[in-house]
């Protein structure tokens, strides 16, 4: 934990000095309670330098259109979000269809703290320190068929809890997908906590998609249902503006967004000092998953 404070000096530059231990307070909690056991698994692709951002940060500034298109509104209203019971039903081309109860799922996987960049196709990035479980070993338990290509998932639809999905600024449910190899990265987790912590409902309670080198609408969030297809399944975004949401949505600062660039990100956090960071391709996970794309015209496929 401590040497993501390498860079302190710099931090304590540009931030209140009680803030600054607060956020050290934070962080200091969050590793002493754990006490999950398995977390300890070293963050992928995290270079040196990567800080987390604040737990108030990443808790308070979201986009979770189900609860309301402003910043602060899934803070404010996700909390009727009902999480327990929860279970995720994983259906299609799998040996064991069925519903998985969400406490099944965290008995049987390994959860990991993964500190990730996300960046969201809106020019706005943090860094979160995750926990959670590789994707692909929960599509293990459920037996992925030779025969799947592409995973969809599905957010909760609740009209009593969720405010928002009165107002048809996307074609609710919100549904998201993947091609199977980009589901199967080691990268690709299900995030169950942040900071050590249970996810709080506005990150996407009780677990949510996490796809680091991919715009963040690419992250559904609260997952019920889990589908393992042949053909490339329909994405919200998509569907709502094809011109400007594609399938892939690779993280792409040289691909820019019809109505503004992608070449650069503000930074969440730092106040006044919050400055433009250049965009990183594939959101720095290039290394890692470049290879899934080699070959294809990425301005066709953005
Ligand atoms: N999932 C659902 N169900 N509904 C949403 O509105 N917003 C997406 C994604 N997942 C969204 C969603 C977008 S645009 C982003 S940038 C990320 O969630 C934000 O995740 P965060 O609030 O945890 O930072």
């Amino acid at each position: 934990m401590a040497m993501r404070w390498k860079n302190t000096l710099k931090d304590c530059d540009v931030t209140d000095e009680t803030l600054f231990l607060n956020r050290r307070q934070i962080i200091g909690g969050a590793a002493a309670g754990l006490g999950l056991g398995a977390i300890g698994g070293v963050a992928h692709a995290a270079p040196e330098d990567l800080e987390p951002n604040a737990y108030e940060d990443i808790t308070r500034y979201n986009n979770y259109y189900e609860f309301g298109t402003g910043k602060d509104d899934p803070v404010n209203n996700a909390g009727a979000l009902t999480t327990n019971p929860w279970s995720v039903k994983i259906v299609g081309l799998v040996d064991r269809p069925g519903d998985y109860a969400f406490e099944d799922i965290m008995k049987a996987m390994t959860i990991e703290e993964r500190l990730y960049r996300l960046r969201c196709v809106e020019a706005w990035s943090m860094v979160v320190p995750w926990n959670g479980f590789e994707l692909a070993d929960l599509l293990a338990m459920a037996g992925v068929q030779s025969s799947a290509k592409y995973v969809a998932f599905e957010t909760a639809y609740r009209p009593d809890e969720m405010p928002g999905v009165r107002y048809p600024v996307l074609d609710w449910p919100y549904v998201e997908g993947l091609r199977l190899d980009e589901a199967m990265n080691p990268l690709t987790i299900m995030a169950t906590g942040i900071y050590g912590k249970d996810i709080p409902n506005q990150n996407g309670a009780p677990l949510r998609l996490v796809v680091p080198w991919k715009y963040g609408f690419k992250s559904i969030k609260s997952i019920v249902r889990i589908t393992l297809t042949d053909t490339q399944p329909p994405t919200s975004w998509n569907k709502s503006n094809a011109r400007e949401y594609g399938f892939y949505a690779n993280v792409n600062p040289q691909v820019d967004h019809p109505r503004w660039s992608q070449a650069s990100e503000r930074l969440i956090g730092g106040g006044l000092f919050s400055k433009r960071h250049p965009t990183l391709m594939l959101n720095g996970y290039e290394e890692e998953v470049g290879d899934l794309y080699a070959g294809m015209d990425l301005t066709k496929n953005f």
